[in-house]
Protein backbone atom coordinates (compact mmCIF):
# COMPACT_ATOMS: atom_id res chain seq x y z
CA UNK A 1 0.00 0.00 0.00
CA UNK A 2 1.19 3.28 -0.67
CA UNK A 3 2.10 5.87 1.62
CA UNK A 4 0.85 9.31 0.20
CA UNK A 5 -2.70 10.12 -0.19
CA UNK A 6 -4.60 12.95 -2.39
CA UNK A 7 -6.17 15.80 -0.52
CA UNK A 8 -8.31 18.36 -2.26
CA UNK A 9 -6.75 21.90 -1.47
CA UNK A 10 -10.22 23.47 -1.42
CA UNK A 11 -12.51 20.84 0.21
CA UNK A 12 -10.57 18.25 2.40
CA UNK A 13 -11.48 15.11 0.25
CA UNK A 14 -9.11 12.46 -0.16
CA UNK A 15 -8.28 10.03 -2.79
CA UNK A 16 -6.19 7.08 -3.09
CA UNK A 17 -5.25 8.14 -6.57
CA UNK A 18 -4.48 11.18 -8.57
CA UNK A 19 -7.10 12.66 -10.73
CA UNK A 20 -7.14 16.38 -12.08
CA UNK A 21 -10.45 17.43 -10.78
CA UNK A 22 -11.78 16.87 -7.25
CA UNK A 23 -15.09 14.61 -7.16
CA UNK A 24 -16.21 16.43 -3.92
CA UNK A 25 -16.32 20.33 -4.51
CA UNK A 26 -15.16 19.85 -8.81
CA UNK A 27 -12.33 22.17 -8.62
CA UNK A 28 -10.07 21.63 -10.90
CA UNK A 29 -6.49 21.03 -10.63
CA UNK A 30 -6.55 20.93 -6.56
CA UNK A 31 -5.66 17.73 -5.63
CA UNK A 32 -1.89 17.81 -3.25
CA UNK A 33 -0.28 14.29 -2.36
CA UNK A 34 0.24 14.16 1.28
CA UNK A 35 2.03 12.04 3.15
CA UNK A 36 -0.61 9.56 5.08
CA UNK A 37 -0.93 9.99 8.81
CA UNK A 38 -0.36 6.62 10.17
CA UNK A 39 -3.64 5.19 12.71
CA UNK A 40 -3.18 6.30 16.33
CA UNK A 41 -3.49 3.29 18.58
CA UNK A 42 -5.57 3.57 21.41
CA UNK A 43 -4.03 2.96 24.77
CA UNK A 44 -5.91 0.38 26.82
CA UNK A 45 -8.09 1.92 29.74
CA UNK A 46 -5.98 0.85 32.26
CA UNK A 47 -3.04 2.74 30.65
CA UNK A 48 -5.00 6.24 31.36
CA UNK A 49 -4.48 7.99 34.23
CA UNK A 50 -7.60 10.77 34.01
CA UNK A 51 -8.21 13.11 37.36
CA UNK A 52 -11.64 13.98 37.39
CA UNK A 53 -13.10 17.61 36.58
CA UNK A 54 -14.67 19.74 39.09
CA UNK A 55 -18.56 19.96 39.00
CA UNK A 56 -20.41 22.91 39.82
CA UNK A 57 -23.52 22.64 40.96
CA UNK A 58 -24.46 26.32 38.43
CA UNK A 59 -27.46 27.02 41.37
CA UNK A 60 -24.84 28.12 43.76
CA UNK A 61 -22.53 29.90 41.85
CA UNK A 62 -23.07 33.63 42.86
CA UNK A 63 -21.02 36.04 40.82
CA UNK A 64 -22.26 35.66 37.43
CA UNK A 65 -21.25 37.44 34.60
CA UNK A 66 -22.98 40.65 34.50
CA UNK A 67 -25.64 41.01 31.28
CA UNK A 68 -23.69 42.23 28.60
CA UNK A 69 -24.28 45.42 27.08
CA UNK A 70 -24.25 46.00 23.29
CA UNK A 71 -23.36 48.56 21.67
CA UNK A 72 -26.06 50.28 19.15
CA UNK A 73 -24.47 51.28 15.60
CA UNK A 74 -26.84 53.39 15.20
CA UNK A 75 -28.08 51.94 12.16
CA UNK A 76 -31.46 50.92 13.41
CA UNK A 77 -32.22 47.71 11.29
CA UNK A 78 -28.91 46.25 11.73
CA UNK A 79 -29.23 46.86 15.81
CA UNK A 80 -32.80 45.48 15.45
CA UNK A 81 -31.65 42.71 13.57
CA UNK A 82 -28.68 41.33 16.24
CA UNK A 83 -30.80 41.58 19.24
CA UNK A 84 -30.20 45.60 20.03
CA UNK A 85 -26.33 46.28 18.86
CA UNK A 86 -22.83 44.63 18.55
CA UNK A 87 -21.75 42.63 21.64
CA UNK A 88 -18.39 43.47 22.64
CA UNK A 89 -15.95 40.76 21.50
CA UNK A 90 -18.33 39.27 19.41
CA UNK A 91 -17.38 38.03 15.25
CA UNK A 92 -20.34 38.63 13.21
CA UNK A 93 -20.30 37.03 9.87
CA UNK A 94 -22.12 39.54 7.48
CA UNK A 95 -22.79 36.87 4.06
CA UNK A 96 -24.62 38.05 0.69
CA UNK A 97 -24.63 37.65 -2.95
CA UNK A 98 -21.88 40.00 -4.90
CA UNK A 99 -23.25 43.09 -5.17
CA UNK A 100 -25.86 43.00 -3.13
CA UNK A 101 -24.82 45.97 -0.75
CA UNK A 102 -22.45 44.55 2.26
CA UNK A 103 -19.71 47.02 1.88
CA UNK A 104 -22.57 49.77 1.98
CA UNK A 105 -24.09 48.36 4.72
CA UNK A 106 -21.06 47.74 6.26
CA UNK A 107 -19.34 51.69 5.91
CA UNK A 108 -22.91 53.16 7.09
CA UNK A 109 -22.63 51.21 10.18
CA UNK A 110 -19.11 51.86 10.41
CA UNK A 111 -19.84 56.06 9.74
CA UNK A 112 -22.48 55.86 12.66
CA UNK A 113 -20.89 53.60 15.29
CA UNK A 114 -19.83 55.64 18.23
CA UNK A 115 -16.13 54.61 18.73
CA UNK A 116 -12.67 53.78 16.44
CA UNK A 117 -13.47 51.65 13.38
CA UNK A 118 -11.13 49.73 11.40
CA UNK A 119 -12.31 49.41 7.54
CA UNK A 120 -9.81 46.86 6.02
CA UNK A 121 -10.20 46.56 2.34
CA UNK A 122 -8.10 43.62 0.39
CA UNK A 123 -10.51 44.69 -2.55
CA UNK A 124 -10.70 48.94 -2.68
CA UNK A 125 -8.39 51.64 -2.19
CA UNK A 126 -8.65 54.32 0.47
CA UNK A 127 -9.96 56.52 -2.63
CA UNK A 128 -12.41 54.88 -3.30
CA UNK A 129 -14.39 53.90 -0.25
CA UNK A 130 -13.45 57.36 1.06
CA UNK A 131 -15.78 58.59 -1.91
CA UNK A 132 -18.37 56.01 -1.55
CA UNK A 133 -18.48 56.80 2.30
CA UNK A 134 -19.12 60.70 1.06
CA UNK A 135 -22.04 59.73 -1.08
CA UNK A 136 -23.74 57.91 2.26
CA UNK A 137 -26.26 59.31 4.24
CA UNK A 138 -26.01 60.61 8.06
CA UNK A 139 -22.28 58.80 7.76
CA UNK A 140 -19.51 60.39 9.45
CA UNK A 141 -15.60 59.85 7.90
CA UNK A 142 -15.06 61.21 11.77
CA UNK A 143 -13.12 58.41 13.54
CA UNK A 144 -12.85 56.01 10.56
CA UNK A 145 -9.67 54.70 9.63
CA UNK A 146 -8.94 52.74 6.45
CA UNK A 147 -6.29 49.90 5.77
CA UNK A 148 -5.64 48.52 2.33
CA UNK A 149 -4.21 45.16 3.07
CA UNK A 150 -5.05 41.64 2.55
CA UNK A 151 -2.18 39.72 4.92
CA UNK A 152 -3.61 38.86 8.07
CA UNK A 153 -0.36 39.29 9.99
CA UNK A 154 -0.21 42.62 8.82
CA UNK A 155 -3.79 43.22 9.74
CA UNK A 156 -3.77 42.05 13.54
CA UNK A 157 -0.52 44.26 13.76
CA UNK A 158 -2.30 47.44 13.20
CA UNK A 159 -4.88 46.67 15.37
CA UNK A 160 -2.64 46.34 17.91
CA UNK A 161 -1.46 49.44 17.44
CA UNK A 162 -5.11 50.83 16.68
CA UNK A 163 -6.85 49.73 19.37
CA UNK A 164 -9.86 50.34 17.18
CA UNK A 165 -13.44 49.14 19.04
CA UNK A 166 -14.70 47.62 15.38
CA UNK A 167 -13.22 46.20 12.77
CA UNK A 168 -14.88 45.67 9.47
CA UNK A 169 -12.99 42.81 7.25
CA UNK A 170 -14.02 43.10 3.71
CA UNK A 171 -13.89 40.54 3.04
CA UNK A 172 -12.86 37.05 4.46
CA UNK A 173 -12.16 35.47 1.03
CA UNK A 174 -9.79 37.98 0.27
CA UNK A 175 -7.15 38.10 3.31
CA UNK A 176 -4.98 35.49 4.07
CA UNK A 177 -2.84 33.90 6.74
CA UNK A 178 1.01 32.96 6.24
CA UNK A 179 1.10 30.36 8.00
CA UNK A 180 -1.24 28.43 5.59
CA UNK A 181 0.45 27.65 2.56
CA UNK A 182 -3.10 27.70 0.06
CA UNK A 183 -4.81 30.62 -2.04
CA UNK A 184 -6.85 33.33 -0.02
CA UNK A 185 -10.41 31.76 -0.24
CA UNK A 186 -9.65 28.60 0.55
CA UNK A 187 -11.13 26.53 2.93
CA UNK A 188 -8.21 26.31 4.75
CA UNK A 189 -7.16 29.60 4.74
CA UNK A 190 -10.36 30.75 6.42
CA UNK A 191 -10.57 28.25 8.76
CA UNK A 192 -6.93 29.58 10.17
CA UNK A 193 -7.99 33.38 9.46
CA UNK A 194 -10.97 33.21 11.67
CA UNK A 195 -8.93 31.29 14.22
CA UNK A 196 -6.48 33.74 14.75
CA UNK A 197 -8.75 36.77 14.15
CA UNK A 198 -11.37 35.02 17.57
CA UNK A 199 -7.71 34.29 19.53
CA UNK A 200 -7.09 38.32 19.34
CA UNK A 201 -10.13 39.97 19.61
CA UNK A 202 -11.29 37.87 22.41
CA UNK A 203 -7.97 39.55 24.56
CA UNK A 204 -9.34 42.74 24.43
CA UNK A 205 -12.98 43.84 23.95
CA UNK A 206 -13.17 44.42 19.91
CA UNK A 207 -15.51 43.45 17.54
CA UNK A 208 -15.11 42.30 14.35
CA UNK A 209 -18.03 42.41 11.32
CA UNK A 210 -16.44 40.30 8.42
CA UNK A 211 -17.89 40.16 5.22
CA UNK A 212 -17.93 37.23 3.06
CA UNK A 213 -19.86 36.34 -0.36
CA UNK A 214 -21.80 33.24 -0.77
CA UNK A 215 -20.57 32.37 -4.33
CA UNK A 216 -21.96 29.17 -6.31
CA UNK A 217 -18.77 27.85 -6.84
CA UNK A 218 -16.92 28.92 -3.48
CA UNK A 219 -19.77 28.64 -0.95
CA UNK A 220 -17.46 25.86 0.48
CA UNK A 221 -14.73 28.96 2.09
CA UNK A 222 -17.92 30.81 1.83
CA UNK A 223 -20.34 31.96 4.44
CA UNK A 224 -22.36 28.95 5.15
CA UNK A 225 -18.54 26.75 6.10
CA UNK A 226 -17.81 29.27 8.91
CA UNK A 227 -21.61 29.70 10.32
CA UNK A 228 -20.47 27.61 13.12
CA UNK A 229 -17.23 29.44 14.04
CA UNK A 230 -18.54 32.60 14.52
CA UNK A 231 -21.16 34.46 17.09
CA UNK A 232 -23.73 35.87 14.93
CA UNK A 233 -24.18 35.08 11.19
CA UNK A 234 -26.42 37.91 8.99
CA UNK A 235 -27.37 37.92 5.43
CA UNK A 236 -28.31 40.47 3.32
CA UNK A 237 -30.46 39.09 0.46
CA UNK A 238 -32.16 40.58 -2.58
CA UNK A 239 -31.83 40.86 -5.82
CA UNK A 240 -29.12 43.41 -6.98
CA UNK A 241 -31.24 44.44 -9.60
CA UNK A 242 -34.47 45.51 -7.48
CA UNK A 243 -33.92 48.24 -4.80
CA UNK A 244 -35.33 45.64 -1.50
CA UNK A 245 -32.91 43.82 0.33
CA UNK A 246 -34.24 41.81 3.69
CA UNK A 247 -30.95 41.35 6.17
CA UNK A 248 -31.92 38.05 8.17
CA UNK A 249 -30.18 36.66 11.29
CA UNK A 250 -28.80 33.18 10.38
CA UNK A 251 -27.60 32.59 13.60
CA UNK A 252 -27.34 35.11 16.47
CA UNK A 253 -25.20 33.93 20.00
CA UNK A 254 -26.64 36.84 21.48
CA UNK A 255 -30.63 37.51 20.84
CA UNK A 256 -33.32 36.39 18.86
CA UNK A 257 -32.69 34.80 15.05
CA UNK A 258 -36.07 35.08 13.66
CA UNK A 259 -35.59 39.12 13.25
CA UNK A 260 -35.38 40.48 9.93
CA UNK A 261 -35.16 44.10 8.84
CA UNK A 262 -36.67 45.36 5.68
CA UNK A 263 -34.27 47.80 3.44
CA UNK A 264 -34.24 49.41 0.21
CA UNK A 265 -31.43 50.29 -1.99
CA UNK A 266 -31.02 54.35 -2.91
CA UNK A 267 -28.51 56.65 -3.98
CA UNK A 268 -27.20 57.53 -0.88
CA UNK A 269 -26.98 53.72 0.45
CA UNK A 270 -29.41 51.54 2.85
CA UNK A 271 -32.77 52.97 4.12
CA UNK A 272 -35.00 51.25 6.46
CA UNK A 273 -38.19 50.41 4.64
CA UNK A 274 -40.60 51.73 6.80
CA UNK A 275 -44.24 50.69 5.63
CA UNK A 276 -43.28 47.83 3.80
CA UNK A 277 -47.09 47.32 2.34
CA UNK A 278 -47.49 50.34 0.85
CA UNK A 279 -44.42 49.85 -1.44
CA UNK A 280 -44.66 46.55 -2.38
CA UNK A 281 -48.50 47.04 -3.17
CA UNK A 282 -48.42 50.07 -5.25
CA UNK A 283 -48.37 48.70 -8.51
CA UNK A 284 -50.35 45.99 -8.18
CA UNK A 285 -53.16 45.77 -10.95
CA UNK A 286 -56.32 43.25 -11.52
CA UNK A 287 -54.78 40.90 -13.63
CA UNK A 288 -55.43 36.99 -13.51
CA UNK A 289 -52.62 35.34 -11.37
CA UNK A 290 -52.46 37.96 -8.59
CA UNK A 291 -52.62 37.80 -5.41
CA UNK A 292 -52.03 39.62 -2.33
CA UNK A 293 -51.08 37.67 0.97
CA UNK A 294 -50.06 39.21 4.45
CA UNK A 295 -46.33 37.97 5.00
CA UNK A 296 -44.67 37.86 8.46
CA UNK A 297 -40.92 37.83 8.93
CA UNK A 298 -39.76 38.52 12.61
CA UNK A 299 -41.43 40.74 13.99
CA UNK A 300 -42.82 42.53 10.86
CA UNK A 301 -45.85 42.03 8.85
CA UNK A 302 -46.75 43.25 5.55
CA UNK A 303 -48.37 42.44 2.30
CA UNK A 304 -47.18 41.23 -0.85
CA UNK A 305 -48.09 40.58 -4.06
CA UNK A 306 -47.77 37.23 -5.58
CA UNK A 307 -47.84 36.69 -9.11
CA UNK A 308 -48.32 33.10 -11.34
CA UNK A 309 -48.67 32.68 -14.58
CA UNK A 310 -49.45 28.87 -15.92
CA UNK A 311 -49.25 28.15 -19.48
CA UNK A 312 -49.45 24.95 -21.77
CA UNK A 313 -46.20 22.92 -21.78
CA UNK A 314 -45.41 23.00 -25.25
CA UNK A 315 -42.29 20.63 -25.25
CA UNK A 316 -40.84 18.02 -23.02
CA UNK A 317 -41.72 18.11 -18.91
CA UNK A 318 -44.02 20.73 -17.70
CA UNK A 319 -41.88 23.66 -16.09
CA UNK A 320 -42.12 25.05 -12.44
CA UNK A 321 -39.82 28.24 -12.02
CA UNK A 322 -40.05 30.49 -9.15
CA UNK A 323 -38.27 33.87 -8.50
CA UNK A 324 -38.47 34.80 -4.34
CA UNK A 325 -39.87 31.51 -3.78
CA UNK A 326 -38.58 27.86 -2.87
CA UNK A 327 -38.92 25.94 -5.91
CA UNK A 328 -39.28 22.48 -4.35
CA UNK A 329 -42.19 24.16 -2.52
CA UNK A 330 -44.08 25.25 -5.72
CA UNK A 331 -43.52 21.75 -7.01
CA UNK A 332 -45.42 20.39 -4.05
CA UNK A 333 -48.15 22.94 -4.18
CA UNK A 334 -48.88 22.40 -8.08
CA UNK A 335 -49.00 18.46 -6.99
CA UNK A 336 -51.35 19.28 -4.67
CA UNK A 337 -53.30 21.24 -6.63
CA UNK A 338 -53.53 18.37 -9.03
CA UNK A 339 -54.79 15.38 -6.54
CA UNK A 340 -56.54 17.39 -3.96
CA UNK A 341 -58.03 20.33 -5.97
CA UNK A 342 -59.04 19.10 -9.15
CA UNK A 343 -56.70 21.48 -10.88
CA UNK A 344 -54.72 19.73 -13.39
CA UNK A 345 -51.46 21.35 -14.04
CA UNK A 346 -49.69 17.74 -15.72
CA UNK A 347 -49.62 19.48 -18.91
CA UNK A 348 -49.20 23.07 -17.76
CA UNK A 349 -45.77 25.27 -16.69
CA UNK A 350 -46.10 27.04 -13.96
CA UNK A 351 -43.93 30.08 -12.88
CA UNK A 352 -44.12 32.42 -9.64
CA UNK A 353 -42.85 35.42 -8.81
CA UNK A 354 -42.87 37.36 -5.48
CA UNK A 355 -43.57 41.30 -6.85
CA UNK A 356 -40.52 43.39 -5.11
CA UNK A 357 -37.55 41.03 -5.26
CA UNK A 358 -37.77 39.60 -2.16
CA UNK A 359 -37.16 36.49 -1.27
CA UNK A 360 -39.69 35.01 1.47
CA UNK A 361 -39.55 31.30 3.32
CA UNK A 362 -43.11 31.66 5.25
CA UNK A 363 -45.93 29.01 5.22
CA UNK A 364 -48.52 31.40 5.22
CA UNK A 365 -47.81 32.14 1.16
CA UNK A 366 -48.97 28.55 0.46
CA UNK A 367 -52.26 29.10 0.34
CA UNK A 368 -51.81 32.63 -1.71
CA UNK A 369 -49.35 30.85 -4.26
CA UNK A 370 -52.37 28.42 -4.51
CA UNK A 371 -54.72 30.45 -5.05
CA UNK A 372 -52.58 32.78 -8.08
CA UNK A 373 -52.10 29.29 -9.57
CA UNK A 374 -55.86 28.95 -9.71
CA UNK A 375 -56.52 31.76 -10.53
CA UNK A 376 -54.02 31.92 -13.65
CA UNK A 377 -55.09 28.91 -14.95
CA UNK A 378 -58.52 29.72 -14.70
CA UNK A 379 -57.48 33.06 -16.31
CA UNK A 380 -59.97 34.96 -13.91
CA UNK A 381 -58.95 37.94 -11.66
CA UNK A 382 -58.42 37.36 -7.71
CA UNK A 383 -60.82 39.81 -6.44
CA UNK A 384 -58.25 42.44 -5.22
CA UNK A 385 -60.20 43.77 -2.47
CA UNK A 386 -59.59 40.80 -0.65
CA UNK A 387 -56.34 39.29 0.76
CA UNK A 388 -55.36 35.53 1.41
CA UNK A 389 -53.19 33.35 3.85
CA UNK A 390 -52.49 30.02 5.34
CA UNK A 391 -50.29 27.04 5.01
CA UNK A 392 -51.41 24.15 2.85
CA UNK A 393 -50.35 20.35 3.93
CA UNK A 394 -49.98 17.99 1.51
CA UNK A 395 -53.86 16.06 2.25
CA UNK A 396 -54.81 19.57 0.75
CA UNK A 397 -55.72 20.91 4.11
CA UNK A 398 -55.28 24.72 5.16
CA UNK A 399 -53.70 24.92 8.15
CA UNK A 400 -53.21 27.93 10.67
CA UNK A 401 -50.38 29.81 10.97
CA UNK A 402 -48.68 32.35 13.33
CA UNK A 403 -49.56 36.19 13.68
CA UNK A 404 -53.21 35.60 12.72
CA UNK A 405 -54.46 38.94 14.30
CA UNK A 406 -51.04 40.91 13.41
CA UNK A 407 -51.87 39.87 9.49
CA UNK A 408 -55.25 40.93 10.50
CA UNK A 409 -54.26 44.18 11.80
CA UNK A 410 -52.25 45.32 8.81
CA UNK A 411 -54.79 44.06 6.35
CA UNK A 412 -57.21 46.02 7.67
CA UNK A 413 -54.95 49.17 8.07
CA UNK A 414 -54.68 49.03 4.02
CA UNK A 415 -58.42 48.65 3.26
CA UNK A 416 -58.59 45.47 2.67
CA UNK A 417 -62.40 44.44 2.87
CA UNK A 418 -62.24 40.85 2.90
CA UNK A 419 -59.54 37.99 4.07
CA UNK A 420 -59.48 34.61 3.32
CA UNK A 421 -57.87 33.09 5.79
CA UNK A 422 -57.42 29.42 7.96
CA UNK A 423 -60.17 28.37 10.25
CA UNK A 424 -59.52 30.13 13.46
CA UNK A 425 -61.96 31.02 17.01
CA UNK A 426 -62.80 34.91 16.67
CA UNK A 427 -63.81 37.50 14.94
CA UNK A 428 -62.99 40.55 13.56
CA UNK A 429 -64.57 43.63 12.71
CA UNK A 430 -65.36 45.58 9.79
CA UNK A 431 -64.33 42.60 7.55
CA UNK A 432 -65.37 39.98 5.71
CA UNK A 433 -64.04 37.13 7.25
CA UNK A 434 -63.62 33.23 5.20
CA UNK A 435 -62.56 30.75 7.17
CA UNK A 436 -61.46 27.70 4.91
CA UNK A 437 -60.65 24.37 5.75
CA UNK A 438 -59.41 22.85 2.09
CA UNK A 439 -57.56 24.21 -0.71
CA UNK A 440 -60.26 23.48 -3.33
CA UNK A 441 -62.20 25.57 -1.51
CA UNK A 442 -60.45 28.57 -3.34
CA UNK A 443 -60.93 26.76 -6.78
CA UNK A 444 -65.22 27.26 -6.05
CA UNK A 445 -64.41 30.93 -4.81
CA UNK A 446 -63.04 31.36 -8.24
CA UNK A 447 -65.33 29.34 -10.59
P1 LIG B 1 -21.69 47.00 -2.62
O1 LIG B 1 -21.91 47.47 -1.22
O2 LIG B 1 -20.37 47.27 -3.23
O3 LIG B 1 -22.00 45.44 -2.72
P2 LIG B 1 -21.16 44.18 -2.12
O4 LIG B 1 -20.15 44.69 -1.17
O5 LIG B 1 -22.21 43.31 -1.47
O6 LIG B 1 -20.57 43.49 -3.30
O7 LIG B 1 -22.85 47.69 -3.48
C1 LIG B 1 -23.40 47.09 -4.59
C2 LIG B 1 -24.27 47.97 -5.43
O8 LIG B 1 -25.01 48.94 -4.74
C3 LIG B 1 -23.46 48.72 -6.46
O9 LIG B 1 -23.74 48.09 -7.70
C4 LIG B 1 -23.97 50.10 -6.47
C5 LIG B 1 -25.12 50.10 -5.53
N1 LIG B 1 -25.15 51.29 -4.65
C6 LIG B 1 -26.26 52.11 -4.64
O10 LIG B 1 -27.22 51.89 -5.37
N2 LIG B 1 -26.29 53.19 -3.78
C7 LIG B 1 -25.25 53.47 -2.97
O11 LIG B 1 -25.32 54.46 -2.21
C8 LIG B 1 -24.09 52.63 -3.00
C9 LIG B 1 -22.92 52.91 -2.13
C10 LIG B 1 -24.08 51.54 -3.85
MG1 LIG C 1 -18.00 44.69 -1.43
Amino acid sequence: MSDTIFICSKCDAQYPKWSGRCLECGSWGTLEEKLKTKNLKLKAKSEIKAEIGDVVELSRTTNHEPRITKIPTGFLEFDKVLGGGITPGSLILLGGDPGVGKSTLALQIAGGFNGEVLYVSAEESAEQVGGRMERLKDCKIGRLKFLNEDNLETILATIEKEQPALIIIDSIQTIYCEEVDSASGNINQVRACRAKLLEFIKKGKISVILIGHVTKEGELSGPKAMEHLVDAVLYLEGDKYHQYRLLRAAKNRFGPTDEVGILEMAKDGLKAVLNPSKIFLSEVQPKPGSVICPVAEGSQVFLVEVQALVSKTSFGYPKRAAVGFDQKRLELLTTVLTKRANVNLANFDVYLNIAGGLTLKEPALDLAVCASIISAYQDKVFPLESVIFGEVGLGGEVRSVSKTKERVKETLKLGFKKIILPDFAGAVKNVDLMKVKEVKEVVKLLS
